[in-house]
């Protein structure tokens, strides 16, 4: 990984004349939006980029943005890959080490993801505060290499406290239903069934999602603080369940986007 890792940081110092991006950024499903946000200096598409992965969905663009935002020197996927996609986890997380050897040193994630809390609405946010990994592998399964990170990594903590408080205050501040919670993750591409649902929110979920985990503790290996929100797309209730589709799915996406980029953009601008 380290030889592949070496080609695409080469490639991509190359094609943006060193930029060298302080924080790294990862939009997920239907929240691409804080990109006109950012002032674009460079964008690469992931199918020219040495061993990236490339995303085979349509509403995912696929593009390595390089830029500033809020006066912050950031690198942001716009396009994240998914384990349901049929990659391997190294390679889903690939984007991740890249980042870190572009020198990021704090990771913004956001996700669209279903709500199990029945206090936690459709259209609300959550910040995640922790996580359950029901994905079937772990991204760091195999042989560890010491200069990247620990072979058995904390977790106590895997979201940063500081940034968490922070994002609230920010919220509230604007008036946005934003709650605190833990996010698990599931393979997909099927949505849960009804007693899936129960038995999630069982276990201690606020929000099921496809994705985000296997990241996160790629992030947390490097030692990467890291800020993760949810936009809850829909309800996951099994008592009063509905059929739910895509085009639902993002559709509210695009409605509570705003509000997750509102406070997204005012976090990276305290830093
Ligand atoms: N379940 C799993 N993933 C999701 C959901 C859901 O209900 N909504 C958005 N992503």
């Amino acid at each position: 990984m380290l030889q592949a890792l070496h080609e695409t940081i080469e490639y991509i110092k190359r094609k943006t004349n060193n930029f060298e991006p302080e924080i790294g950024i990862i939009l997920g499903t239907g929240l691409g939006g804080l990109v006109s946000e950012i002032e674009v200096e460079y964008s690469l598409m992931y199918a020219n980029i040495p061993s990236f992965p490339i995303s085979t969905l349509e509403f995912h663009s696929g593009k390595l943005i390089f830029g500033t935002l809020q006066g912050k020197k950031i690198v942001a996927m716009q396009g994240r890959l998914h384990y349901y996609e049929g990659y391997s986890m190294q390679q889903i997380t690939f984007p991740v080490r890249t980042m870190k050897f572009l020198g990021i040193k704090q990771l913004f994630v956001s996700n669209a993801a279903g709500s199990l809390n029945p206090e936690f609405k459709k259209g609300d946010l959550m910040v995640i505060c922790d996580h359950i990994n029901l994905q079937p592998e772990s991204p760091l399964r195999g042989r560890n290499d010491e200069d990247m990170g620990p072979r058995f990594p904390d977790m106590s903590q895997p979201y940063n406290r500081q940034l968490i408080s922070r994002a609230l205050n920010i919220a509230a501040e604007h008036n946005i239903t934003c709650h605190k919670g833990v996010y698990i993750a599931v393979t997909g591409p099927n949505l849960e069934t009804r007693a899936e649902y129960r038995y999630l929110r069982i276990i201690g979920g606020d929000a099921v999602g496809m994705s985000t985990v296997p990241e996160v503790i790629v992030a947390n290996h490097m030692s990467i603080p890291v800020f993760a929100i949810s936009v809850l797309t829909d309800e996951g209730f099994p008592e009063e369940l509905q059929p739910v589709s895509l085009d639902e799915i993002l559709e509210t996406a695009r409605e509570a986007e705003p509000k997750m980029t509102k406070i997204l953009s005012q976090l990276i601008a305290t830093l």
